[in-house]
């Protein structure tokens, strides 16, 4: 048997990919921190792969943060690097060109919430709960909550998380818009594979062109924003998915796209 720290499955183009440390609540140690650039490098590279769901193993734990006993005794040059290579592989997802599911089935704490958000949409259980506890171990996040998190929410419920380092219940981070959706807990698989389901059959190119427009977007000035889209916007008439879209539209008819 496998030692990978990962589960990885594929079914109907969506490939699910599971932090598999349960005994240790699927703690971010440096292997899994690799392992997990590793598969989203592929998944990125492999056009059969249309949607990334991504969760931890077990029924308790999403992610429960960055290995505690690894960082124990990391010196600040190892820390450093330690922060950039879980930075770098979240940067990875946040980039990826093709939707990315967190199916937070568990804690979300720490490096946790920091995957989770990274990836593009989040579903929670309604068991789930989610922060940045870091404050607790006398830590601060260190693979971009303090950045993530601000974006995701604003300054005054980032400030919160962070500086009293208090968990939070899934409905809570429904309303800060941490997560994208609770559900209970028994239906967090199928609601996600649902959603996944959904996109896996959305025309891809629209999706990356999309996804690429709020990443840039979301760094620039309006202007420029708005001139980014208008291109993506005409890169599309280039597609033969939008030429199908378009004309199953006015023939009555469901689309089916393949990425060209
Ligand atoms: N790093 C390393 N190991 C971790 C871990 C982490 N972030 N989170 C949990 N574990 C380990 C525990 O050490 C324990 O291992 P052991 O059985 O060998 O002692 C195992 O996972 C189970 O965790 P445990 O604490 O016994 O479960 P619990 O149900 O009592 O508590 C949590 C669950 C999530 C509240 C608790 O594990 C916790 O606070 N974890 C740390 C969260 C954190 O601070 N994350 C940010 C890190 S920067």
């Amino acid at each position: 048997m496998s030692d990978s720290p990962l589960l990885i499955q594929d079914a109907d183009g969506i490939r699910t990919i599971t932090i598999h440390r349960p005994d240790k609540l699927n703690a971010l140690n440096a292997a899994t921190l690799d392992a997990l650039d590793q598969a989203f490098a592929d998944a990125g590279a492999d056009d059969e792969v249309r949607v990334v769901v991504l969760t931890g193993s077990g029924p308790k734990a999403f992610v429960a943060g960055a290995d505690i006993a690894e960082m124990n005794s990391l010196t600040p040059v190892q820390g450093r690097d330690f922060s950039l290579r879980g930075t770098r592989m979240m940067r990875r997802v946040e980039r990826l060109p093709k939707p990315v599911i967190a199916m937070v089935n568990g804690f979300a704490l720490g490096g946790g919430l920091e995957l989770a958000m990274c990836c593009h949409l989040r579903i929670a259980a309604d068991t789930a709960k989610v922060g940045q506890p870091e404050i607790n171990l006398g830590l601060i996040p260190g693979f971009g909550g303090t950045q993530r998190l601000l974006r995701l929410c604003g300054r005054a419920a980032t400030l919160e998380l962070c500086l009293t380092g208090a968990p939070i219940a899934a409905d809570r981070a429904l309303q800060l818009g941490i997560v994208n959706r609770v559900v209970p807990a028994a239906e967090l698989e199928a609601e996600t594979m649902k959603l996944a389901a959904q996109l896996a059959a959305s025309a891809p190119l629209a999706l990356r062109g999309m996804l690429d427009c709020v990443n840039v977007g979301g760094e620039c000035g309006i202007e420029e924003g708005l001139e980014y889209e208008a291109a993506q916007f005409g890169l599309v008439f280039s597609t033969a998915d939008m030429r199908e879209g378009t004309s199953a539209f006015l023939e009555k008819r469901k689309p089916t796209f393949h990425g060209r």
